[in-house]
């Protein structure tokens, strides 16, 4: 379920994101200190499913426009929709798992980019750039500003490293439907964009890559790869625009 105009939410709504938010960060804190050298990727996605299920909720990913799993688990040069297999992790790579559960009809969106065991100073600094990017752009949403200054604010912090932004994908408003508007980029494309305004929900998740930003996307139809195959981090948040600002669903 989609939507293809910005929804404006009223107080019922807000309970059940806050709700979602909770439920899909505790997915999170569950299953990192599962992340470990020799756990397949499927198997993180049957841990996260099960515990999804217990919590009386649904995995948004599985079967969404036929995506075959409950979570994506994208490693080292996947950028995102990873699909959980048979790989197994091993001692140095970085791994990102995004979470979206629906609960009581109502979606929480988030994810976080892990390391396994020892990695290189250049996946660990990928990794905090990407936290912090992240940030710049949760701290860059105003009432009365635009959707356009979250990545031109982003653009401007990682413009100061040797990084690049994925262009291909961008946040999204959510709700009680998964992907609609506003589009978020995570670049600067200008201070334009809709208007913020409370009510409104959506999701702020850069992708930052250790080489150029090019993606493309492997004969799976899902896993998109960075093309110089550079490692590539990624932080999501769910956020809410209250009448005093914006308030993160899922910290
Ligand atoms: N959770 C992803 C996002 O942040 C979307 C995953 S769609 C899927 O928007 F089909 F790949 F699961
Ligand atoms: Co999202
Ligand atoms: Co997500």
């Amino acid at each position: 379920m989609n939507s293809s105009e910005i929804i404006i939410f009223g107080e019922d709504a807000f309970h059940g994101m806050r709700d979602a938010g909770k439920l899909a960060r505790s997915v999170l804190d569950f299953i990192e200190p599962y992340i470990k050298e020799g756990i397949t990727t499927d198997e993180i996605n049957t841990l996260c499913h099960d515990f999804i299920i217990k919590n009386n909720a649904i995995p948004a990913p599985l079967n969404y426009n036929g995506f075959p799993k409950s979570v994506c688990t994208s490693v080292n040069d996947v950028v995102c929709h990873g699909i959980p297999g048979m790989y197994k992790l091993k001692d140095g790579d970085i791994i990102n798992i995004d979470i979206t559960v629906i609960l009581n009809g109502w979606y929480g969106d988030t994810s976080r980019t892990f390391l396994v065991g020892n990695c290189t100073p250049l996946a660990r600094n990928l990794i905090e750039t990407t936290k912090r990017a992240m940030y710049v752009g949760i701290d860059a949403v105003k009432i009365g500003g635009h959707i356009g200054d979250i990545g031109k604010a982003i653009q401007k912090y990682i413009s100061t490293t040797p990084y690049s932004i994925v262009r291909d994908y961008g946040g999204h408003g959510i709700g009680n439907f998964f992907h609609g508007e506003p589009f978020v980029a995570h670049y600067d494309i200008g201070t334009i964009g809709a208007e913020i305004k409370p009510g409104m929900f959506f999701t702020i998740e850069p992708m930052i890559n250790a080489g150029k930003y090019k993606c493309k996307v492997l004969k799976d139809g899902w896993t998109a790869v960075t093309v110089d195959k550079s490692l590539s981090a990624q932080f999501e948040h769910t956020v809410a625009i209250t009448e005093n600002g914006i308030e993160v669903l899922t910290a």
